[in-house]
């Protein structure tokens, strides 16, 4: 498994204890720490039950921690009641009212400061809207917005009224946004008519309309946020703005009592088949764990300015942007736009004038961000930074070096927190007054999270050997099922070890001191720039295109966006001259952009005339993956039909 993998990293021994000036004021000290650690290991189940009457405003107190009688349907506080968006807003009131929840700041410049009070108000506005839209408890609605503090408020209006968003990230193509509305039978739609990124209007509204064109019958209606004021057709009777959805809406609305299990959202996510998974997660039990991570991660406290990068789109924008730091009254800055616009100093000047205190962001942006220069950042006050974390993909030594000395000026701790839209929040992180770092490892599993490196028996395996990443018993936040399909959440998670270990599906080894080093992947998914892609779903959407015969997708390393995306493609005409053919590379890219989104696109296209298969008629993409990166060929190419297609593979004819 990955041996090359493994010795990069085994040559990575700096280490980072944590600084005193951290660990005076910190939540978790190490005492506290072994505290949990012991109680969890004692006692499972009372330690998080424990944690959920602590943290978390109970409308109906649960009576039993863990229902596991319909494994893996593990549920959690079953009987309790309570409501996610009480627990972040309506708690707040009584102390933090005039507190500020969120700075928001668009790509153009715009401020706006929303107290707790105001964004209460807002969301309850919002929530009334809904309901005169008929939106009701359990029904699902779709967020396809930009990264605005209105998309905030969607969310949480929808689970104050118990209805389930799942929120598609505004760079998705209308054909990907119209499949994930068929999935989940939308009722209602919000978005907006554009937001602000890269310099650009990006045409939300537009791109909404094409998905709705054919197709989607489900929805009734689709309310329009005017962000930019760039040109939308309304379709009357369909669209309405969300200013007068909100006419005439009250300021009070109750929030429901939602089981603890009752489903708070849906997120979809790739995997390694051609369609992606509606990940769906609970109220209490995703909550619970939301609110465990900020403090012990990010020991959030009262006076920080808390800032995760993450668009709503993706998980992390779910769990540490909308509700973790709202159900621990914190406030956070929210930006609209990209890292690099007006220039690559974007970052670090709004972390200086909204004095962020801890920023959270991914390898990706790192690595972009540090080609740029240690002037850029050198520019800036970020002297109240205090706490720094990086999420989405291993972070390499160099950027967490970079990371470390320019952006923490050797001050700031570094908390690598490895989890996965499944897990709903960080299970593998370092706890900041107490983990000592190690450039590249993600540390330790947090208390009450059994996280092992096992073998194809479930067994733990040796020191500094690769195998399964497993979580052995189950945890509040985890994944519920997949949306309407509980046969493929058991296969995909549960597939070995008697049903018993969840299956994450990377690969990891751990050093003598027991920390992760998290491999990569063990299936046919790519981490690009972050973001989780299917090779599966990137060759059918080229298969898809009326020139193209059969293609196959492999990931290649790549010094900013981690991987990128390498397409071996047989079209049904015959082969390009020298495999060289500019404009149907040009006009595929834009295919699959059309098809999926602009993330997906190949950076690279190979044509052949035909690709290398198994006896069996299994694409070697191990084959194709060492092709892709210019290494020595090893494996055996014998069932190769014409070996002749190697040199075409390898672009030398
Ligand atoms: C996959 C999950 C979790 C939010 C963002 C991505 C990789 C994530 C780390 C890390 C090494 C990481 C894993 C994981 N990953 N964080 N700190 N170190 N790898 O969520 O799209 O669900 O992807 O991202 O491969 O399985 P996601």
């Amino acid at each position: 498994m990955a041996q090359n993998n493994i010795q990069s990293t085994l040559m990575e021994n700096r280490q980072f204890p944590p600084c005193e000036s951290f660990y005076k004021t910190a939540t978790l000290t190490p005492k506290n720490l072994d505290a949990l650690y012991a109680k969890a290991a004692e006692d499972h189940e009372a330690f998080w039950g424990d944690l959920a009457k602590q943290e978390i405003d109970w409308i109906k107190p649960f009576t039993k921690v863990l229902d596991d009688s319909n494994a893996p349907f593990y549920k959690w506080f079953v009987d309790g009641e309570m409501n996610v968006s009480y627990n972040c807003l309506d708690k707040q009131l009584a102390e933090n009212a005039d507190k500020t929840a969120i700075i928001f700041e668009g790509e153009p410049g715009d401020v706006q400061h929303i107290t707790y009070r105001e964004l209460h108000q807002k969301v309850c506005v919002f929530a009334n809207a809904l309901k005169a839209q008929g939106v009701t408890k359990g029904d699902r609605v779709v967020i396809y917005m930009p990264m605005i503090s209105e998309a905030i408020i969607a969310m949480q209006a929808c689970a104050r009224i118990g209805a389930i968003h799942s929120v598609v990230f505004g760079g998705f193509s209308a054909g990907a946004l119209k499949d994930r509305i068929e999935d989940t039978q939308a009722k209602v739609m919000i978005t907006a008519d554009g937001g602000h990124r890269g310099g650009k209007t990006i045409p939300l509204k537009n791109t909404a309309d094409q998905a709705l064109s054919d197709g989607c019958e489900t929805i009734q209606t689709v309310i329009v946020f005017k962000r930019c004021g760039n040109d939308i057709t309304m379709q009357q009777g369909r669209d309405i703005w969300w200013h007068d959805a909100e006419q005439g809406q009250s300021t009070d609305c109750k929030a429901e009592p939602m089981r603890a299990s009752d489903p708070l959202f849906l997120l979809y996510t790739s995997g390694s088949t051609g369609t992606p998974k509606g990940i769906q997660h609970s109220s209490a039990g995703y909550l619970l764990n939301a609110i465990t991570t900020m403090r012990w991660v990010f020991d959030i406290q009262e006076k920080d300015v808390f800032w995760c990068t993450a668009d709503v789109g993706w998980v992390t924008g779910h769990t540490y942007v909308t509700y973790g730091p709202l159900a621990t009254g914190a406030t956070m800055v929210v930006y609209e736009g990209v890292p690099t616009v007006p220039d690559a100093g974007r970052f670090w000047d709004i972390c200086s004038r909204h004095g962020v205190t801890i920023f959270y962001t991914a390898p990706t942006a790192i690595r972009a961000l540090m080609k740029a220069g240690d002037d850029i950042p050198r520019r800036y006050d970020l002297s109240h930074l205090r706490l720094l974390g990086s999420v989405g993909e291993p972070i390499n030594p160099e950027a967490w070096m970079w990371y470390h000395r320019v952006i923490g000026q050797e001050r700031c701790p570094i908390v690598d927190t490895w989890w996965q839209t499944e897990t709903g929040a960080h299970m593998i992180a370092p706890v900041p007054a107490v983990t000592v770092t190690k450039p590249g490892s993600c540390t330790r599993a947090l208390p009450g999270i059994d996280a092992a490196v096992v073998d194809e028996q479930g067994q733990e395996i040796e020191t500094n050997q690769g195998g399964y990443l497993v979580i052995r018993k189950p945890w509040p936040a985890m994944i519920q099922t997949i949306w309407g399909d509980d046969q493929r959440y058991k296969d995909t998670y549960w597939p070995y070890f008697d049903g018993k270990y969840y299956l994450a599906g990377d690969s990891a080894r751990r050093d003598e001191e027991g920390y992760f080093w998290i491999m990569g992947r063990i299936d046919d998914v790519l981490n690009v720039s972050g973001h989780r892609l299917g090779t599966m779903e990137i060759e059918s959407a080229l298969a898809a295109h009326p020139a193209v015969a059969e293609a196959a997708v492999v990931g290649k390393p790549h010094d900013i966006k981690g991987e990128s995306i390498f397409a071996y493609v047989v079209l049904k005409a015959e082969r390009p001259e020298n495999g060289i053919d500019d404009e149907m590379t040009n006009e595929l890219r834009a295919w699959v952009a059309k098809q999926i989104g602009a993330i997906a696109k190949p950076d690279d296209i190979r044509y052949a005339d035909n690709l290398p298969k198994t006896r069996s008629g299994k694409i070697m993409r191990r084959l194709l993956r060492a092709i892709a990166k210019g290494e020595e060929i090893t494996q055996d190419t014998s069932t190769l039909e014409n070996e002749s297609i190697l040199l075409q593979l390898q672009g030398k004819a």
